[in-house]
């Protein structure tokens, strides 16, 4: 007897299997005959994965597109200024408010876990005790990990440092930062250095924005490295963005993906954002604003597909859904044989899980009971169709559903209803 049942689903191995939940663990993934549950979900045919996981978000301007106005460059410097003005202006109860909406968006979405950084630049830290009050709102059903994120600089900005600290002492999980935004290069490597000190010191993992420019000369991800093998942090920090990789010269690339492997850090790309953000400044040939993904990946360092914005100063459009993100970041970083296809979908569950840390992520007996029902065959068609999510069960609750959309078509002679599942063959 089983409190829940997911029966006949295919999973991401292509395996078909019936999952049995117990509470809030999964106790059996086999062929589980008429099993009786309390509660039963019928997904044959259908694709259940575990969770989709976003490894870097930006929770406290999430929903707050349009406020004061909007970014006109469409920079991430008009983004920054922007910001700047809107967390002076925000009071918690409204950042609390939009932050919860967009979580319910997440779930609906099968966005089970994010990471998301919390900017620590003005002393009030109403950013962060907004966020922490939703960390524990969302706790029941949302895996949702803070970093402290000094936006401004923690050199540059008055009390940078003192903020963090301040920050991480209220209970934020994570050390952030920001070291292409510092005044000098040197004060950008001097930041690195301070920022992963501090997070050894105190046990916690690092997230740094790095190298978010097109300058090939911001190199901050190899003082990152560095330090972190220095440090013994290795297999706990994590590099965001790395969109200066894009335009380094080749034999430096070649000499520093060797030691980013060697440091064991991750990468978390964010190709929505970097997009439309990166190449601002060039005329044409215009470059793409993403990271070296594949070539990480060849060199044997794990990336992750992040999402960044969601309607926020920086990026006008998003709906939580990582499939949006995985899709974008295929096409810019061409990644369309089936096996990178199938890459780009671990890229927003299995692989930003692992870089989380998440406990009891998977499908297996003993795992947290959160998985989803995709309206897809398998991974592949999941990303072409970023289809519905049927089921959306969270430690052991089923706590989002949606319809199986279908097409009435009125034409002659052609089938009545129509959905857009395609096998290769069929
Ligand atoms: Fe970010």
């Amino acid at each position: 007897m089983f409190d829940l049942l997911i029966r006949g689903g295919t999973l991401p191995d292509g395996r078909v299997a019936d999952i049995g939940i117990r509470g809030d663990r999964i106790v059996a993934v086999e062929a589980l005959g008429e099993a009786e549950a309390g509660e039963v979900i019928e997904a044959a045919g259908d694709l259940v994965t575990p969770p989709f996981v976003d490894p870097h978000f930006h929770l406290d301007a999430a929903l707050s597109y349009g406020l004061p106005r909007i970014n006109a460059s469409g920079t991430l410097l008009e983004g920054i200024a922007l910001w700047g003005e809107l967390r002076r202006i925000a009071t918690a109860e409204e950042m609390i408010e939009r932050a919860l909406a967009y979580c319910d968006w997440a779930v609906s979405m099968g966005l089970l876990a994010i990471r998301s950084h919390v900017d620590t630049t003005d002393p009030s830290l109403r950013t962060v005790e907004a966020m922490i009050a939703v960390r524990e709102a969302v706790r029941p059903y949302l895996d949702l990990q803070l970093v402290a994120f000094p936006q401004d600089g923690v050199f540059r900005a008055p009390g940078g440092m003192e903020n963090l600290t301040r920050a991480l002492d209220m209970g934020v999980d994570l050390v952030g930062g920001i070291p292409h935004f510092e005044r000098t290069m040197a004060e950008g490597a001097t930041s690195v250095t301070a920022l992963c000190e501090l997070a050894a010191a105190r046990g916690l993992r690092v997230d740094l924005h790095c190298d978010e420019t097109d300058d090939p000369m911001s190199r901050h991800v190899e003082t990152l490295a560095h330090e972190t093998q220095r440090l013994g942090l290795q297999g706990r920090v994590a590099a965001s963005h790395l969109t200066s990789m894009h335009s380094m010269d080749n034999y430096y690339v070649s000499k520093l993906l060797p030691l980013v492997a060697e440091a064991e850090l991750a990468a978390i790309a964010n190709p929505l954002i970097n997009i439309v953000i990166q190449g601002r400044h060039d005329s044409f040939p215009k470059r793409r604003g993403l990271t070296r993904v594949k070539e990480m990946q060849a060199a044997g360092i794990p990336v992750a597909w992040g999402q960044d914005c969601v309607r926020d100063p920086w990026y006008p459009l998003g709906t939580a859904d990582m499939l949006d993100v995985a899709f974008m970041g295929l096409h810019v970083a061409q990644m369309t044989h089936p096996d990178e296809m199938r890459a780009c979908f671990d890229m927003v569950t299995d692989v930003p899980a692992a870089i989380l840390g998440l406990e009891g992520y998977g499908l297996a007996p003993d795992c947290v009971a959160s998985l989803v029902v995709l309206d897809a065959g398998d991974p592949v068609e999941a990303l072409r169709l970023r289809p519905a999510r049927l089921a959306v069960v969270a430690k052991g609750r089923v706590v989002s559903r949606t319809p199986r959309p279908e097409a009435q078509l009125a034409l002659p002679g052609r089938p009545e209803r129509l959905r857009r599942r395609h096998r290769a063959g069929a």
